[in-house]
């Protein structure tokens, strides 16, 4: 029903992916699959929503209505089947700067933070800006599949260790982690008394035959040393209208969460992201349903066209997100020569894998939350880059 399809220009929109790239790649031509946010128009609800509101004509200060705290209630129930409570829920402006409250809320100067690399990047700077220490837990790359590494992350945890940043599921790798899995994390983070935070704003992109459990649920001991990063953002495309939600159950650690908040005067959406949440989570999941079908599609497109045309690369075959992790060790190129090889020679925009980590080095992040004909083009430009090599 919807049209995924479409091509929508998003030149001269100030937007980051396709606007910026003379600045950061060196040549504003370039075909952009690096940033994460798709290029699909919103749930035509969302649309509509935010014309209303705009027609209106005033925009002044707001409060957090009901229906906004209802829809998000709503939205862990029927999505996630996660009873919540309104008192839980915490507004941020984005979920990295959660991440930096997070840190000053539960550690001090000089402690330590974990991350399992490769990761997102904003985790090391959100640590590091705020004096704190990354400790990397990599995870374990076997047989084309990513897992974490228990033992590992015993060896490293000491005195100065506070805090473990949870990427579920997991950027870039793609990973849906299983109860299971999470359930070993935060035991051994509950026995060394490190809280987790849990990054899930892709909760709710999952492929079939997956499932993701939100890390609160797995226990209630588990819950109560938590902290959720929730948003409607990569879901529903809506990044540049700055909601998001962090779900704190236990009040001692909501209470020293807010306070780094209240340092800063955050305490509400503003009234685009408000009316735009609402409409996404109560009025638009046929449209998520599609969307999600979608990236699937394109995830095997993708895998297909590399199997029958670029022997060169491995696709890790991701169980959620719009984002697919790719091995490129098998061009023999150190992560420079890969660099000009995807910018000068297939003019891509890319994610290079070193970004999140040195483990990535020989890997690239594509964004595939993209109409399939761009995904096309772009995998035509590799297989021509490759030949003219
Ligand atoms: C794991 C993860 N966390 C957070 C973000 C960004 O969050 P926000 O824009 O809400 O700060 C991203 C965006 O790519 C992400 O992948």
């Amino acid at each position: 029903m919807y049209d995924f399809d479409q091509i929508i220009d998003r030149r001269s929109t100030d937007c980051v992916k396709w606007d910026n790239l003379e600045e950061l790649y060196g040549d504003k031509d370039l075909l952009p699959l690096w940033v994460a946010d798709m290029d699909f128009p919103v749930a035509p609800a969302i649309s509509n929503a935010l014309k209303k509101r705009t027609e209106h004509g005033v925009y002044g200060y707001n409060l957090i209505s009901d229906r906004y705290y209802q829809a998000v209630i709503n939205w862990m129930k029927r999505r996630h089947s996660w009873d919540i409570e309104r008192e839980w829920i915490v507004f941020t402006p984005g979920v990295v700067p959660a991440l930096s409250y997070a840190v000053r809320a539960f550690t001090k100067p000089g402690d330590k933070v974990i991350i399992q690399s490769p990761v997102y990047h904003p985790f090391y700077s959100t640590i590091e800006t705020n004096g704190r220490h990354v400790v990397t837990n990599p995870l374990i790359y076997k047989d084309g599949k990513y897992y974490m590494d228990y033992e590992d992350l015993e060896e490293k945890i000491d005195s100065r260790t506070r805090l473990l940043f949870l990427c579920s599921p997991h950027n870039p790798v793609g990973r849906v982690w299983t109860e299971e899995e999470l359930r070993r994390l935060g035991k051994i983070c509950l026995e060394n008394d490190i809280i987790v935070v849990s990054d899930e704003i892709h909760f709710d992109i999952v492929f079939k035959g997956h499932k993701h459990t939100v890390f609160a649920k797995v226990s209630e001991e588990i819950r109560e040393n938590s902290i959720i990063c929730t948003a409607p953002s990569k879901t529903f495309n809506i990044a540049g209208l700055q909601v998001s939600n962090i779900i704190i159950p236990n009040r001692r650690l909501r209470e020293r969460f807010n306070i780094e908040l209240e340092k800063d005067h955050i305490s509400r959406p503003n009234i685009f992201g408000q009316e735009a949440l609402i409409a996404a989570y109560e009025e638009s999941e046929e449209w998520l349903d599609e969307l999600i079908h979608y990236i699937e599609e394109n995830k095997n497109y993708f895998i297909g066209y590399v199997e029958n045309n670029l022997p060169q690369l491995e696709v890790i075959d991701s169980e959620g997100t719009f984002l697919l992790w790719v091995d490129c060790s098998g061009l023999n190129m150190d992560p420079e020569e890969l660099n000009h090889f995807f910018v000068n020679r297939c003019k891509l925009a890319l994610n290079r894998g070193d970004m999140f980590g040195q483990e990535g080095r020989l890997f690239y992040r594509f964004n595939i939350g993209c109409p399939r004909s761009i995904l096309k083009e772009a995998l035509d430009r590799i297989k021509e880059g490759i030949e003219s090599l």
